[in-house]
């Protein structure tokens, strides 16, 4: 006779309401009262059932939360009412009908908010090889955040010594990282973030040559002209609106804009509209916007490079830990006010 399945409680993070302006922790519901049986269903060809230990927060899930029928929409699959919250995360296999996985593999990619997730399509998720690094920097520096940085960086900009590089939202889980690959290549670097804290970190922990607080700056244009008095080679932009506007003002001819996320505009109804584009025009610029899904596929070769830095502590990491799958939501919602200092994870269970 076949053996039954263990069923357990199974605590999870679901959507309540649409998002409308800033998301809210009002917008979620901790649902405490449902199960999970610990065995892949039969019907089920490729599925994975994981242990979640460890969950990344990201801007985007806030964009996945809100109802729009925009012309985006056919780009995005949203989340419904009702539904948990899905999001890169790292997790251990506690079943599989997958013949690439096996039970008690580690594993990062997506997966749900909620203390086990049936994957039913595991095809964007990654078996965890090393684990001689903190398994919770699979949520950001050897996960979705890192491989960000590094296409974005490389692939897009392909950035040269001494090239003069501007990274917004630079204290952020991609920018920490975009400024220290591009120091690692050579080029001269610097940040914007938004208060003296996460400046002072920039230059005497990530190594940046310089770093300012646009809160502080009456005139982004000004500011970037007091930082690159001979102009821009390569931005990354992580914020967009009046701070991508200014940036078009500064670039140098055949500068490139590697648009990685506009986390000044997701909450807005309207979006803020850009004045300089023919900056654009006038000096060669190149700008693009990407994905990481994009870059998936560069995986093994990003992880040829950045590990040996981490090995030699070469890269540096910082991590903002909320305990508890209940404080999942206040610890998103604080991405939009810069609550967080590094990389916002949140922690689940405990390996
Ligand atoms: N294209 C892709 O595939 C991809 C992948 C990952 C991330 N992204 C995007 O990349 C960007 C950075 O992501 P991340 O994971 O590094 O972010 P993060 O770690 O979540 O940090 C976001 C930071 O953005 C800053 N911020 C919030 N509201 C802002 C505003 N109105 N103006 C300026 N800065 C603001 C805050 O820092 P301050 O204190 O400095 O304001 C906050 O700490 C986001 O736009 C995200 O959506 C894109």
């Amino acid at each position: 006779m076949a053996e039954e399945a263990e069923v357990v409680k199974n605590k999870q993070v679901v959507l309540k309401n649409y998002a409308t302006g800033f998301v809210k922790d009002s917008d979620f519901i901790i649902k405490t009262d449902s199960t999970m049986s610990l065995k892949v269903p039969e019907s089920s060809s490729k599925g994975v059932l994981v242990k979640n230990f460890y969950l990344s927060c990201d801007p985007y899930l806030s964009f996945l939360m809100q109802k729009s029928d925009s012309s985006l929409e056919a780009q995005f699959s949203r989340f419904s009412l009702g539904s948990t919250i899905n999001g890169f995360g790292v997790a251990k296999v506690v079943d599989s009908r997958h013949p690439k996985f096996e039970k008690g593999d580690l594993v990062w990619g997506i997966t749900g908010w909620e203390e086990y997730s049936l994957i039913a399509e595991p095809d964007s998720l990654f078996k965890i090889e090393h684990t001689d690094v903190p398994l919770s920097h699979y949520t950001g520096l050897l996960g979705m955040s890192g491989l960000t940085a590094y296409g974005g960086l490389f692939e897009v900009c392909n950035p040269k010594k001494g090239e003069k590089v501007f990274v917004s939202a630079a204290s952020g889980s991609v920018g920490l990282l975009v400024g220290q690959f591009a120091k690692l290549t050579g080029c001269h670097v610097i940040g914007s973030a938004g208060s003296r804290e996460k400046v002072d970190l920039l230059k005497n922990k990530f190594g940046f040559d310089d770093a300012f607080n646009y809160k502080e700056e009456q005139d982004l244009d000004a500011a970037l002209k007091r930082y690159f008095p001979e102009g821009i080679d390569i931005h990354f932009e992580n914020v967009g609106g009046k701070m991508l506007d200014a940036v078009l003002l500064n670039m140098r001819m055949h500068g490139r804009i590697a648009v990685c996320g506009l986390m000044s505009q997701y909450h807005q109804e309207k979006p803020e509209g850009l004045y300089n584009v023919a900056s654009i025009l006038i000096k060669r610029l190149r700008m693009e916007g990407f994905g990481v899904f994009d870059y998936l596929h560069l995986y093994p070769k990003f992880l040829d490079l950045v590990l040996p830095q981490i090995r030699e502590k070469k890269i540096t990491y910082v991590e903002d830990i909320a305990e508890g799958l209940e404080n999942g939501p206040a610890a998103l919602v604080g991405l939009f006010s810069g609550r967080n200092v590094g990389k916002q994870v949140v922690l689940v269970a405990r390996e």
